[in-house]
């Protein structure tokens, strides 16, 4: 198959030797795990170097600075102060934190109880089962379908949001297709009726350009894994700071304390900042990992990520439809982000059979999955759909 060559920032793939995983694969699964770059590897090694020589003094001559940097490139990366960041180890904590404070809220504020979270069947899972867990405090979860497979249109939150939602908690991204949510209409939408929106940017942040503040929202949660190339052990949760005043968590840890090391059992007074929501020690070897990754990130700038990794999913989706593929993704560039996924009844086999090939993809229900990162070549879209198209041939 001939190589396209119309991915804007051709540049971008001097970085490639600093994923050694690129060298030996086509790593077409960042939507999944962010390779591993050297300035990663390096700041972890800095930080196994620090604990071997200073052991707990270690914290204070480095470490709680390290936790500090992190939450300024957060920060940095959704368009708000650091201070306005919550560490987490993960998305699904982050949630824990804010859902614990808002439970006061579901037992309701008036005649009518705002009892219901609103979600979709597009949505990452662990965004429902937070509020499920929670059906003994009486949340009721409301799931939206998505009447395309890609989508859920804006008229179908307008139909479902009502003075009985306490909350719309959804993904800027979805995970397995790729489609980017209108959140600031959604954000207008659920502030005109009263509920608040949560939106989990896990498949955004480090490749969307995002001003939270703009967008609306109340609640933005987000982690490493994935565009931020930092790995696991990553998330944070960002609150609009009045509701951060407003809200008082009901699950937390000494993290969260105002005067942490005053060591006091019998005081609680929480942080004013963003640490409010935090809870115990935070994994320091993740944070180090972390911020190798967004050092790759601030220095290119995720305008440019976005343009290169847009157009090889533009470039995928030319040749897939050129070689007569099921693609599923979305059309319209303006609303897709790093995915894109051929439809596929059993998709495990092909996964299996490109991995035999070099690509590394990933499977989901339905489909093979595809996410093209800005370090990835048009050869290697060019060459995995073509496997792809020979696989499909035979069956
Ligand atoms: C949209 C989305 N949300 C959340 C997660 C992960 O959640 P957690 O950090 O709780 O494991 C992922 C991927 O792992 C994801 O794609």
């Amino acid at each position: 198959m001939a190589t396209p060559s119309s991915a804007r920032h051709h540049e971008l793939l001097r970085y490639r030797d600093e994923f050694p995983l690129l060298a030996a694969t086509g790593y077409l699964n960042t939507c999944s795990l962010g390779a591993l770059p050297a300035s990663g590897r390096a700041k972890l090694d800095e930080f196994l170097g620090q604990w071997d020589r200073l052991g707990a003094s270690a914290w204070y001559r480095h470490w709680i600075d390290e936790l500090a940097a992190l939450r300024e490139d957060f920060g940095w990366v959704i368009g708000c102060p650091g201070s306005e960041i919550a560490l987490a180890p993960n998305v699904s904590v982050a949630l824990a934190s804010v859902a614990s404070a808002l439970d006061p809220m579901h037992r309701g504020d008036g005649a009518v109880k705002r009892t219901r979270v609103i979600t979709t069947a597009l949505d990452f899972p662990t965004l429902g089962h937070q509020w499920l867990a929670r059906a003994p405090l009486g949340v009721e979860v409301v799931v939206l379908p998505s009447p395309d497979g890609l989508t859920v249109p804006l008229e179908a939150f307008a139909a479902a949001i009502d003075e009985r939602t306490a909350l719309v908690a959804t993904g800027h991204v979805y995970f397995t297709t790729g489609a980017v949510q209108d959140v600031a209409g959604l954000a207008t939408l659920c502030r005109e009726r009263g509920a608040l929106l949560l939106v989990d940017a896990y498949q955004a942040t480090g490749l969307i350009p995002t001003d939270v503040g703009a967008l609306g929202v109340d609640i933005y949660v987000s982690g490493t894994l994935k565009w931020l190339f930092g790995g696991p052990g990553n998330a944070f949760l960002w609150l609009r700071p009045e509701l951060r005043e407003a809200l008082t968590p009901t699950t937390t840890g000494w993290f969260s304390s105002a005067r942490q090391f005053d060591f006091d059992v019998g005081e609680l007074d929480f942080a004013r900042d963003g640490r409010k929501f935090e809870m115990g020690t935070p994994a320091v070897p993740s944070a180090f990992l972390a911020r190798g990754g967004m050092s790759l990130v601030r220095e290119i700038g995720v305008e440019v990520i976005h343009e290169r990794t847009i157009d090889l999913g533009t470039q995928l989706i030319r040749l897939a439809d050129a070689a007569g593929l099921p693609v599923r993704a979305v059309r319209d560039d303006a609303h897709r982000a790093g995915i894109v996924a051929i439809e596929a009844d059993d998709p495990a086999p092909i996964v299996a059979a490109l991995a035999e090939e070099g690509f590394v993809v990933d499977a989901r229900p339905g489909v093979v999955r595809f996410s093209p990162a800005f370090y990835n070549t048009e050869q290697e879209v060019a060459d995995a759909v073509a496997v792809v198209a020979r696989l499909l041939a035979r069956h």
